[in-house]
């Protein structure tokens, strides 16, 4: 296990749609896995993907808690998804505010499907499903979306919703 580099925008591992996993205990993958859970932990980040550490496969782990940078985040346990997907419940979305390791110093608020249906393969090569609302839905459609090469900023209304890190601080979050 190792902390890796945290690719940053620019870089063009974060443009690229990642591939399918296949053989979830090829050891390849379980060492994305683990470098993934070790870099995630060294920062008070609440998911990574992996294309952020320029591994260009489906894996994202979510680990919403409470940290420095998101003292509302609700606790769940660090969950591994491996090709994972979802369909939003109902049209409704809202807009909130997001952060990204990839993008150091910026908040944007940017808006989300609310409650979606989730499916993926866990690390035991399990298929699950729930049901995500809010936060960690949020979350999810975050890290998702660094599997087809976007980030949250292409999903941002407008320029007038990007905040550097220090003035969100000072207005939306002190
Ligand atoms: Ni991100």
């Amino acid at each position: 296990m190792s902390i890796r580099e945290i690719a940053q925008l620019g870089n063009d591992a974060l443009r690229i749609v990642a591939e399918q996993v296949a053989d979830i205990n090829a050891p390849e993958i379980q060492q994305v896995i683990n470098d993934l859970l070790c870099t995630l932990e060294d920062t008070s980040g609440v998911g990574i993907a992996a294309p952020q550490i320029a591994e260009s496969w489906q894996i994202i782990v979510l680990a919403s808690k409470p940290t420095p940078r998101y003292p509302e985040a609700p606790d769940m346990p660090v969950t591994v998804m491996i090709n994972p997907s979802f369909t939003p419940l109902g049209a409704e979305t809202e807009k909130d505010w997001e952060g990204c390791l990839s993008i150091p110093s910026i908040r944007a608020k940017v808006p989300r499907y609310k409650l979606i249906k989730i499916s993926y393969t866990n690390q035991q090569g399990l298929l699950e499903s729930s049901e995500l609302e809010g936060f960690v839905a949020r979350v999810f459609q975050h890290e998702y979306d660094h599997l087809n090469g976007l980030l949250y900023l292409d999903r941002v209304e407008t320029n007038q919703d990007i905040f550097s890190e220090s003035e969100y601080l000072k207005q939306i979050a002190p």
